[in-house]
């Protein structure tokens, strides 16, 4: 088989380097790619991008590709799997329709609302003083979220009321015109990526983000700073109760909406002290990092997964199988991320933590004179898989150490909760 990985980060560097260990995948082709996809066996770059649907067709042609697995929410939410499903093509991804849980805020509120999955009291709002007047009635603590893709800045955890003000005005004035407004909620977070095919869906293993900048989880939210997989903070009686009362239900109400939703539903929770689990965002994309951590454990070919997803047969495939342990996950920044930062640093030690019982995933790098450079804020992704977390975590810190470029940043912590 021939397949297309569309997108550049460090999700679809190791979508590619995990679908290339099954047999059955003669071929990979990543559209752009990054650095690591450049010098990956079997896997070859084309610099066209993701929005640029008629490249893609056309490569997917050219090529004979049997299917393309979409990365980023970007091309999902533009419709590139509408674009390509009238030519035959087998695709990995949400249509635009599907995509929208997560590109609007307040269509997923409302999918979650109708299908009685558990979430934040919320309401929508069009005009600011509506919105103001809610969050001088509800009083802070409390959350606004822009309603549309906003690369995870669009969300304020307001302490105060007068925050939460600041950030309505702010919002409007940045051209979102519709707010959602939610009960803040306590507790852990989690992700579960999920996988389905539009009529069965099953949850790939737990996995724990950690989106603020600073050790402690201080400082601003960024893409996700390091993950581990899988989190005994879902056992399996809470994994059982979030198959039933969120995942399912989402997917029943999809279909009742006439929604053919085949790709990952990844549900955002966050796990109240009682153990009672709430549904904070549903994204329509694996997560990154988290990906980085739940897909090394996978025994189950990828390929044959992805496959059933695209070719809604998933309900015949037997239960996924996982190896044992734990994988952590740290990522590498460049110094000032997620505010500005420099490209173009000359990174080293690669090859040196690759031998460590490593992966050194790539997500904003490029292969240029036979040198890896920085080239995002997310610059590489290190992954090992340990017996146990403190395990995984002092053989991931190893490997860390051993890169090196100009102003790199990473966290210290990753894992921390669980300690
Ligand atoms: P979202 O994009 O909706 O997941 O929001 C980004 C981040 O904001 C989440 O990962 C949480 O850390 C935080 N957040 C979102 N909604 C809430 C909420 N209702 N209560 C507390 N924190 C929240
Ligand atoms: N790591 C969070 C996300 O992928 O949205």
């Amino acid at each position: 088989m021939k397949v297309l990985v569309v997108g550049g980060g460090g999700r679809e560097h190791v979508l590619a380097w995990k679908l290339l260990q099954s047999n059955q995948v003669e071929q990979v082709f990543c559209t752009p790619g990054n650095g690591g996809t450049a010098v990956l066996e079997k896997c070859q770059n084309k610099a066209i991008a993701v929005d640029d649907f008629p490249s893609i067709l056309e490569l997917v042609n050219s090529e004979s590709i049997d299917l393309v697995v979409i990365g980023p929410e970007l091309p999902l939410s533009l419709g590139l799997t509408d674009y390509l499903q009238p030519h035959n093509i087998k695709v990995f991804g949400p249509n635009q329709a599907g995509a929208t849980i997560e590109s609007s805020k307040s269509w997923a509120k409302d999918i979650m609302v109708k299908a009685g999955v558990p979430t934040a009291k919320s309401g929508t709002f069009t005009d600011a003083s509506a919105a103001k007047e809610y969050i001088k009635a509800e009083g802070a603590p409390i959350v606004v979220k822009a309603d549309g893709l906003a690369a995870g800045k669009g969300v304020v955890v307001a302490m105060t009321e007068v925050e939460a003000l600041a950030a309505i005005d702010e919002l409007f004035a940045q051209n979102f015109n519709k707010v959602v407004v939610e009960e803040f909620l306590t507790g852990q977070e989690v992700s579960i990526l999920a996988l389905t095919d539009g009529l069965t869906i099953r949850p790939l293993i737990s996995a724990q983000d950690h989106k603020q900048v600073g050790e402690g989880d201080t400082g601003a939210n960024t893409g996700g700073m390091g993950a581990y997989a899988p989190t005994p903070l879902v056992d399996s009686s809470l994994a059982f109760r979030i198959t039933s009362e969120v995942l399912e239900p989402t997917l029943k109400q999809l279909q009742e909406q006439g929604i053919d939703y085949r790709g990952v539903l990844y549900a955002g929770l966050m796990i109240a002290p009682d153990g009672e689990p709430k549904v904070l965002e549903f994204n329509c994309r694996f997560g990154d990092p988290e990906t980085q951590a739940v897909l090394p454990l996978l025994q189950t070919p990828l390929v044959d997964i992805l496959s059933a997803c695209a070719e809604q047969t998933l309900a015949e495939l037997p239960p996924f199988q996982w190896y044992e342990g734990i994988a952590v996950c740290v990522v590498m920044a460049a110094g000032g991320y997620p505010a500005s930062y420099e490209k173009g640093k000359v990174i080293s030690g690669i090859a040196d933590a690759q031998t460590e019982n490593a992966i050194v995933f790539h997500a904003g790098t490029t292969l240029k004179n036979d040198e890896i450079l920085t080239d995002g804020g997310r610059v590489l992704g290190i992954t090992c898989i340990g017996k146990d977390i403190s395990n995984a975590i002092a053989t991931t810190y190893n490997a860390v150490d051993k890169i090196n470029f100009e102003d790199a940043y990473y966290r210290r912590d990753i894992g921390h909760r669980i300690l």
